[in-house]
This record gives structure tokens, sequence and C-alpha cells, in this order.
């Protein structure tokens, strides 16, 4: 299931899944930190929101009533899960940032029912989410195989073997929280790593009524603001730093204009924020704000056609009966 060139690079982690040795150094990450809260307006990359309690919040997120994200494309890919499968004539099933595989289970069960055989290779940075993957998908399908990788998307993509037909799965609407250089950089490599015959499963959340989305990022029990506020405690734990929570506030917003949600820390008083292992610091004025995240919203047709340059041909749209997410099949094709 490894491409050829890369089999060398991963190493066995757990029973079944492997790790890549060539990650980015400690180093690397505190300078890209340092660099997007120096940058003008301040803001900082998605995946620092995720340590362990950033992780285990988000989970509480997917469960609030506000939030219809994860319940709405539960329930489209519980309905159109088959005619995916029949669509996509695969063996391997990849998805990206796979959590624990709740919603993919659909996807796997007729896998099964209608090839009888398969293998899956859930990418994640975190391991004792693939963990608790393999332990619930290998109960609930001894049949498929379970390869999980441990490693950044980019990694586990490239890491598989492009004659293997896939179907790589990237769900959650993830994909709205790349800016639009990320954007563009993920579709470049995915399409790289993908083989002729492969086809991508992508899930998103679409553009609505600005007070049904302001919601769903701002809800009354305030699990999203700590979400988003805990992004300080977990870069202060890894650079050091010495962002006081006590100074901060949430606030978010749907920005039309760039059809997305966009989610800030607030400063309340002014407080000099030390790098020390930089020997660095900057002063956070008070009402200056951090962009800690977004969240954008799409169109499927415009994604559709988008998403062509970067040799993507749609073959399939699923949506709810409020049109409010939608699922989106295409075929790797030539550009
Ligand atoms: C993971 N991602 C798709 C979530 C979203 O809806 O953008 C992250 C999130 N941030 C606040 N609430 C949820």
């Amino acid at each position: 299931m490894f491409s050829p060139t890369q089999r060398s690079l991963w190493t066995p982690a757990a029973p079944h899944i492997w790790a890549i040795n060539a990650t980015g150094s400690a180093a690397e990450d505190y300078v890209s930190v340092i660099r997007t809260l120096l940058d003008q307006p301040r803001w900082l990359e998605a995946q620092y929101l995720y340590d362990e309690h950033g992780s285990h919040l988000f989970e509480e997120i997917c469960e609030l009533p506000e939030y219809y994200l994860t319940r709405t494309e539960n329930s489209i890919l519980a309905e159109c899960a088959d005619q995916v499968i029949s669509a996509a004539p695969v063996e391997c099933i990849v998805e990206l940032g796979s959590g624990t595989s709740k919603k993919t289970a659909h996807l796997l069960r007729q896998q099964i029912k209608q090839r009888g055989r398969g293998i899956f290779a859930p990418i994640d940075v975190s391991l004792s989410s693939l963990e608790a993957s393999r332990d619930l998908i290998s109960e609930e399908f001894p049949e498929l195989t379970f390869n999980g990788l441990c490693a950044r998307y980019e990694e586990g993509m490239s890491g598989v073997d492009k004659t293997v037909p896939k179907l790589f799965v990237f769900l959650g609407s993830t994909i709205g929280n790349f800016n639009r250089s990320e954007f563009s950089i993920f579709f470049r490599r995915l399409s790289q790593s993908m083989g002729p015959k492969d086809f991508l499963l992508l899930g998103v959340d679409r553009v609505k009524d600005t007070p049904l989305l302001e919601k769903a990022y701002d809800d009354s029990r305030g699990v999203t603001a700590e979400f988003i506020l805990n992004v300080f405690r977990h870069v202060n734990r890894r650079l050091g730093s010495d962002f006081d929570r006590a100074k901060m506030r949430y606030h978010s917003w749907y920005n039309p204009q760039w059809q997305q949600i966009e989610m800030y820390a607030i400063s309340t008083a002014a407080q000099e924020i030390h790098f020390p292992s930089f020997d660095t610091s900057f002063v956070w004025e008070e009402n200056d704000r951090i962009l800690v995240e977004i969240s954008r919203k799409f169109e499927p047709r415009r994604l559709q056609s988008q998403l062509q340059f970067f040799g993507l041909k749609s073959v399939g749209h699923f949506t709810d009966p409020r049109e409010w997410f939608s699922v989106l099949l295409f075929r790797k094709s030539q550009i």
C-alpha cells in the first residue's frame, strides 16, 4: 500500500499503524507560530487548536445543538454511501484527518457489502485517535485491512501507492479552515498524490443565512469560545510564551464578502508576550485582535469548477433536504 519510493520512510508505531520519520523540527514550528503572530493582521495556523484538550473540546462542539455540521453530514453519508461506493470502484479508502472515523463507517460498510474486502488507511497526526479508530473499525469490520498512518495530511497522501485504486475522503468541512493559499497548496499536493483511478469525497459546509452560521460558531454554552482561546495555552506550552488567558475574549462573525466565519481572540488589556527561547517579545495592545481560525463556507457549483483546475472532475453531489451541507464526489482527471 506504500509507494515504493516512500516505503523506507515509514516505521511501525503500534499494531497496524505506521509513522513517518520525516516530520519538521520543533524549531520550524516555533518560527512558523511567531511569524504569523507578527504578521499584520496577527493570525495563527488552525493546527495549533488541536492539543489534547482542544481535540476534546472539538468533539464537544460536534454534539452542540447549534453546530449542525456533523449531524447533517452524517445523515447525508448514511443516505449516499451506497451510491458513492458503487460509483468509485476502489480497493482502498484513505481518510484525511480521520479522528475516530465514525462517519466514514457508512462508506466502509458499503465497501464490504459491495466488494467483500478493502483497505482502510486513515491519516491523522494523533496516534491515540488512530488507535481508537483501529479498535472500533476492526471490531465492526473484521474483513477490512486497517493501515493507519500517523502523519500530516501531505506526508500521508504522498506515502500511498498510486497504482492501488483509492477513494480519498476529506470530511467535516475541514477544507474550510484552510486560507486561500493553503487551499491551493493542499489540492495541488492531493492531486499529485492521486493515481489515475482515484476518487475524492469532500464534505463542505455551504453559504447560508448569517444568523444560523454565526450561532454555530458562538454557542450558548461557550464551548467554541473555550476551544478558540485554548490555542494560547497550547502555544504557551510549546513555545514557553506567556499569553494571559484572563486578558482576552472571544469574538466571531460571518464575513459575507469572504464567505467565512472569522474567529478572533481580542486582548482586553495591553499585554507583552515573551518568547524566551527566541529572545523576542511583542505587545498585544488592548482591543487588538488575533485571527485564530477561519471557517470558509462554499457554493458547491463554484467549488466544483475551481477543483477542475487541480485535475478533479465532479462526478457526484449529495446534499440534505435543507441544502445546508454538501458531500461532493470527484474523479482524478488530466489537467
Ligand atoms: C474542524 N472544522 C471543520 C471546524 C469548523 O467548523 O470550521 C472547526 C471549528 N471551529 C469552531 N467550531 C468548529
